[in-house]
Parts: structure tokens; C-alpha cells; sequence
């Protein structure tokens, strides 16, 4: 939540932050900012509520700057506004700051330092550049010393960057929880949130780790923890193609992603393949799955879904009891746990705030951890013991598609494994299993037209919908139906079809859309009837139901895949379901909202 760049070179840096802060916007949208210095020396502070597109018509052009910083905010602390808006500045002017995270002591730090100053903001970030200048001013600090003692003081998440209008060739940076790289070129340095703000500057970084400052130059990188001792750290390379970031022919990235799905698919099936084509997980890995006696996974929206779908898969292939369990409840209210567990963390980014709270609280109690995530080098993966990737290509739609389905996709491969070596055989071939889903998912996204018709048809004007089912039908209408929600803004419920009887019925009104899901043969009547409860209430209902399982009449038929991987293949027509709503509503499909992809704060 929350995206900062930062950039001092040669070029012009109020472009490279404009086109860094477009490629951060997945990460909050409601208001940005930048603040460049000049040739002269002089400083030019832009700010705007809304979008980066609304912040670049107000940025003067004429402006020859070489070094800067950047924002773009997802709101906590005070509403959307200009003066909400990052970068924020000290009472002289002198000192400008980005801030991403939430500070939690800020009107402590207010209380018993800024008495006298005049802040203008509402937000928790105005604090710390007071704060700076207060120990400058009064403590005659250096700028340097004034920014460690500062941060010092901080209690919470932030990821910082700093620009003293008296020192015009450095940036100062330093973080805690929340992500920030230095990037590394010839003649220039950067910082982001993110590599995929700056990787057309460059793909040499160097993580910044949590209790260390950062001092850059045109043409140095200091980096020193919090006692001032000077640390060294070599650059990685970022895997990743500036190509894939691009939306090409499409109107959206989320089409694109939900197009890029078998692609994935074969992409995991190759990556978790030996050299005798023979699916494998690296042996440590295997290892710590297999000798844990339950597995507890943790992980927060879209990933928490594929979680309940990993669980099926687990306990149905592996044989190891799983519970599923959502990251913001679980380091709060812990259950007892087992003697010997495992916590699995699934997560898109690798950045989320409420399952690094976890991570941080079992790791604390001595357990062991492994992070699936489709950002490698993110925090959670490099925080848990273990990783498992996805390989899915950067996800940049918020509303998350292909990372659900490559969690899926991975968690079968990792049940797979796992079974084996515990000695357990079934009669399938889950690299042929994977390799048909992808098939099915191809010929879904190749015949679009038909599910925006229906979109038309059931979703264009209704306020409320259902999504129903039962056993892996029922977690995929959970995750249907947050995707209707988050991009369509139309009320939606995932429900366990038996369930609905019990109160939540009383809800269907005339024409209330329900969408059942039926590729579980063990239930697929009783979800029939279910509907059918709902029809003669008034519902416009509609069948989505697995070849094999379906009747004349069913407004989609997915092909068969094996039944332990439907909801590979069932999920997809509800994604594209809430995409043609969302783009029939006039609504931003690729940036709903209140929302942002990468959620830091709790
Ligand atoms: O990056 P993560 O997978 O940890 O993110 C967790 C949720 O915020 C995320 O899955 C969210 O629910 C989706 N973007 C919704 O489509």
C-alpha cells in the first residue's frame, strides 16, 4: 500500500518518478506526488488528488531536474486530498519526505516534539519530517544523524525517502516492514517500493533490510544500520521483463491475466519438473512437509481462497491434516496447535501486512514456515524458511486471477510430491491432469463472447448476487464472489448451498441473480435443488456446471478435468463474469475502488 520511487542521475528525474509512480499505481491510487530538485538547486513540490495521469498534467515540463522522490498513496491517515498527498514538507521547506506505511506513535511523537509546529496534514507521515528538522534545529544534528534518531523513535511500518533542499546530491532512505530497493546504474542510483518501477533504469538492486539507512548519491550507495556501522550488500539481478509489465492489444491487465492462465499453468508444470519430467519439490522442502504433522495454512482474500482449495488437495493427495485459516484473525486468536506444524503463507505479493504479523509471531515460537508467492526476494519469502514460486509473471490488475489459479495449480503439485513420498499412489498423472485443465482453461477464454452475454443478461443492473455450491464448489463461489464485488461493486455472497435455507434465503427477491457451481458429483443434485429453492423464491438463476454433470438448459459447461482440480477450471468463467460487469458498469476494472493491490498495513 503505498508506492515511493526515488531517482538521482543525469535524466530527467520528474519523468522516470512519473513513470515509476504508473507502474507503483497497483499499489494505491488515490493521490500522488513528487518533489524534484532542479539544476539550480531549487526545489518543485507537485501534488494531486486521484491518479498519476492527474499528477502528470499538473507537473510543470519546463522543469530541468536531475534528482527526486515520489508517492503514490492508498489513504490511512486522513482522506484523499492534496494535502493528505505525499511528499510532505517541514515547516521551512527544507526538509521533503515519502513515506509508505503507518506510523502508530505519530500523536506521541507530535505530543512531546511538534508542540509548535505547524502541521498541515492529517496524515501519521507529516510527523517524521517535522520531527527531522525538530532535531536539525534543535539539536543541531546533522541531516544524517537527525534522520537516524528520528526513525528511531518510530514505532510501526514505513518505508522512507528523504530529500534536505541543503544537501541537493543525496536521498536519504531507510525502512521498517514495509518494502524499499536501491536501484544501481552508471552515473545514477534509484529507490522504489518495487522493481518493477525502475527495471527500465536498471535491474541491479540492493535490498534494503528493516533497522539500516541508506545514502545515496549519483554515484554511491551507503548503507549503515542504526548505530551508524557502515554495511556492505551486493546487488541482485531482477528477473524480471519490462515487456511483461505492458497491457499490449489489451483494454485491461485484467484480461490479459485471465488470457495468460494456461500459459501459467504449463509454465508450473515445467518449473516443478526433474530432469526425468517427473514432478519434484527441492528436498529440503519436501522434507519439512512431509515429517510436519498438520499443516496451517495462512493467507488473506483471493490467496486465502486458493488455501481452501490447497487444503482439499493436501488432505485428499498428501494425507496431512490441514486447516486454513485468515491471516488477520489467526496471530490474534491463535488455536491450539499441533506438536509439530507447519505454517504455509500464500501470498501473491509476499508483502501482506496481516501474514507477516503471523509469520513473525510462529517464528518467534520456533516454527518452521514456508511462503508460496509469485514475487521472489519479497518479504515473506525471504522471511519464511522455505519458498515455493508461482511463476505466474507480474500481476498488476488488482483484482488477483492468475495467481489464484497458479497457487492452485502449485499446491497440487506440492500435494502431489508430498504423496508420493509418504507412499501414497493414485490411479491419475498430475502433470497430464494439469496439462488437461489448461486445455479447458483455453478453450474457456477462447469462447468470452457467450459469458459477456451473460454478464448482460444476469449482472447489468442487479445491486445483489449469490454465488452457491458445495465442498470445492463452495470455495470457488467464495472467490467468485469477491471478484464480482471488488470490480463490479455489486453485493455479492459465496455460499454453501445446503446453507442458504438457514436465514440467507430470505434475502432472494424477484430477478436476485444466483449462480451455482456443479462439478462435484457427490453433491451436484443437492446443489441442483438448492437453486431450485432459490428459483421459486424469484431468483434468475444459471447453471455452471462440469461436463458429465450437466443438463439440458445449464447456461455454461465447463470441460471435464480431473474433480480434485475443477476449480482450476471453474473459477475462470466468474472471473471473466466480474470483469464484462465491471467494464459494462464504466468501472475501472484494473483499479477498483478503495482497494490496492499490495496491502502493507494491517
Ligand atoms: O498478495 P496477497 O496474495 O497476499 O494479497 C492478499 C489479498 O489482498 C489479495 O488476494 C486480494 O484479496 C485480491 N487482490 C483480490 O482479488
Amino acid at each position: 500500500m503505498c508506492g515511493i520511487v526515488g531517482y538521482i542521475g543525469n535524466k530527467d528525474a520528474k519523468e522516470i518518478l512519473l513513470t515509476g509512480l504508473e507502474r507503483l499505481e497497483y499499489r494505491g491510487y488515490d493521490s500522488a506526488g513528487i518533489y524534484v530538485m532542479d539544476k539550480e538547486g531549487q526545489g518543485h513540490l507537485f501534488k494531486e488528488k486521484g491518479r498519476i495521469a492527474a499528477l502528470r498534467d499538473k507537473v510543470d515540463v519546463s522543469v530541468d531536474s536531475t534528482a527526486g522522490i515520489g508517492h503514490t498513496r492508498w489513504a490511512t491517515h486522513g482522506v484523499p486530498s492534496v494535502i493528505n498527498a505525499h511528499p510532505h514538507q517541514s515547516s521551512s521547506s527544507r526538509f521533503t519526505l515519502v513515506h509508505n506505511g503507518v506510523i502508530e506513535n505519530y500523536h506521541e511523537v507530535k505530543d512531546a516534539f511538534l508542540e509548535d509546529s505547524q502541521l498541515k496534514s492529517d496524515t501519521d507521515t507529516e510527523v517524521i519530517v517535522h520531527l527531522v528538522a525538530w532535531y536539525v534545529e534543535e539539536e543541531e544534528l546533522t541531516t544524517l544523524d537527525a534522520f537516524r534518531k528520528a526513525i528511531v523513535g518510530l514505532k510501526g511500518s514505513y518505508a522512507l525517502a528523504l530529500i534536505d533542499n541543503e544537501e541537493p546530491d543525496v536521498i536519504y532512505a531507510a525502512k521498517n516492514k514495509s518494502p524499499l530497493l536501491l536501484g544501481t546504474g552508471e552515473g545514477f542510483n534509484v529507490i522504489c517500493s518495487d522493481a518493477m518501477a525502475m527495471i527500465k533504469e536498471t535491474d541491479q538492486f540492493i535490498e534494503l533490510m528493516d533497522g539500516e539507512v541508506a545514502v545515496l548519491t549519483r554515484n554511491s550507495i551507503t548503507l549503515e544500520n542504526l548505530a551508524g556501522e557502515e554495511i556492505s550488500r551486493d546487488p541482485y539481478t531482477a528477473e524480471l521483463d519490462a515487456t511483461d509489465l505492458e497491457k499490449g492489444m489489451y483494454p485491461f491487465y485484467m484480461l490479459k491475466e485471465i488470457d495468460e492462465q494456461p500459459a501459467v499453468i504449463r509454465r508450473i508444470i515445467q518449473k516443478y519438473q526433474d530432469e526425468n519430467e517427473k514432478l519434484h519439490l527441492n528436498s529440503e522442502v519436501l522434507d519439512v512437509i512431509t515429517e510436519c504433522d498438520r499443516i496451517y495454512i495462512v493467507a488473506a482474500g483471493t490467496s486465502n481462497h486458493a488455501g481452501w482449495i490447497g487444503k482439499q488437495l493436501i488432505e485428499k493427495i498428501a494425507h496431512i491434516p490441514t486447516e486454513v485459516h485468515v491471516a488477520s484473525e489467526f496471530g490474534y486468536n491463535m488455536p491450539i496447535l499441533s506438536d509439530n506444524p507447519l505454517f504455509v503463507f500464500i501470498s501473491q505479493s509476499g508483502e501482506t501486512a496481516d501474514s507477516r504479523q503471523v509469520l513473525v509471531k510462529v517464528k518467534e515460537m520456533g516454527y518452521k514456515s514456508l511462503t508460496i508467492t509469485n514475487v521472489a526476494g519479497s518479504t515473506l519469502s525471504r522471511e519464511a524458511d522455505h519458498t515455493l514460486l508461482l511463476h505466474a509473471g507480474p500481476e498488476i490488475a488488482v483484482a488477483s486471477t492468475k495467481a489464484y489459479t497458479a497457487q492452485i495449480a502449485v499446491l497440487a503439485i506440492l500435494s502431489e510430491v508430498v504423496g508420493k513420498a509418504k507412499g501414497f499412489t493414485h490411479e491419475s498423472d498430475m502433470i497430464q491432469d494439469l496439462g488437461i485443465a489448461a486445455n479447458a482453461i483455453q478453450s474457456i477464454v477462447d469462447n468470452k463472447e457467450h459469458i459477456e452475454q451473460l454478464a448482460s443478461e444476469y449482472l447489468s443492473i442487479s445491486r445483489n448476487a449469490f454465488y452457491i455450491g458445495r465442498s470445492m464448489d463452495y470455495y470457488v463461489s467464495q472467490e467468485a464472489a469477491l471478484k464480482l464485488k471488488e470490480i463490479s461493486y455489486v453485493q455479492t455472497e459465496g455460499f454453501a448451498a445446503g446453507e442458504l435455507k438457514h436465514g440467507t434465503i430470505a434475502l432472494i427477491e424477484e430477478g436476485t441473480p444466483v449462480i451455482a457451481i456443479v462439478t462435484v458429483e457427490s453433491v451436484a443434485g443437492h446443489t441442483r435443488g438448492n437453486l431450485q429453492e432459490t428459483q421459486a423464491r424469484g431468483a434468475h438463476t444459471m447453471v455452471m456446471a462440469m461436463e458429465g454433470l450437466d443438463r439440458p438448459g445449464d447456461q455454461i459447461v465447463i470441460p471435464r478435468v480431473n474433480p480434485l482440480l475443477s476449480a482450476l477450471v471453474s473459477v475462470i468463467p466468474t472471473q471473466l463474469l466480474a470483469y464484462y460487469c465491471s467494464l459494462h458498469r464504466g468501472n475501472d476494472v484494473d483499479k477498483p475502488r478503495n482497494l490496492a493491490k499490495s496491502v502493507t498495513v494491517e
